[in-house]
């Protein structure tokens, strides 16, 4: 069901573990229930970037724009990563800011959830408050989005990929994939 892309698996060195990856692939899911199977705190960082704002994402972008919300998303990311122990879980776009993702790489253990759009499609159907797919074909706008995004998440030294199935295989990857 879960395969870890990595060479060689590597020992996690205590830094903050940073979930990237695109909508629905599970990384606030998954990245609670890491937090409580290595006993660190848990951040989500849109949640961090709605109690930041007042506002809920919707909200940001309607009301300011995306460029708004992504300089925002930078600067609580860069507040977020500070050298504890800890797992934080991304928008899906965080990773594919250039400074957002030199942050991560430099001071963290990145980590790239992949999934195909097709199970991806299926998952985003349980929240429609993502601003990138109202109104859209979520199938269509995730193809796309994985075109121009995978090459980007590649770049995180860690990938596991979850198919369907429940998320605590993606876990158990996880944890074998950092030497736990
Ligand atoms: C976004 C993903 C969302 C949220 C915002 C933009 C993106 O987070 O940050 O709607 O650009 O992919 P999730 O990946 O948690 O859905």
């Amino acid at each position: 069901m879960l395969q870890s892309h990595n060479p060689v698996d590597a020992s996690w060195n205590g830094s903050p573990i940073v979930l990237v990856g695109l909508m629905g692939v599970g990384k606030s899911t998954v990245g609670r229930r890491l937090a409580n199977r290595l006993r660190v705190p848990f951040v989500d960082a849109d949640t961090a970037i709605e109690q930041a704002a007042g506002m809920s994402i919707p909200e940001i972008f309607e009301h300011y724009g995306e460029p708004y919300f992504r300089d925002g998303e930078r600067r609580v990311i860069a507040r977020l990563v500070d050298g504890r122990p800890k797992v934080i879980a991304t928008g899906g776009g965080a990773f594919i800011n250039d400074e957002t993702r030199a942050l991560i790489l430099e001071q963290a253990t990145a980590i790239w959830l992949n999934a195909s759009p097709e199970v991806l499609a299926e998952r985003v159907k349980r929240r429609d408050t993502r601003p990138l797919l109202r109104g859209k074909d979520p199938l269509k706008v995730l193809r796309e989005l994985s075109a121009v995004r995978n090459p980007i998440y590649s770049l995180a030294p860690i990938h596991v990929s979850s198919k369907r199935g429940p998320h605590e295989a993606t876990v158990n990857a996880i944890l074998k994939a950092i030497g736990r």
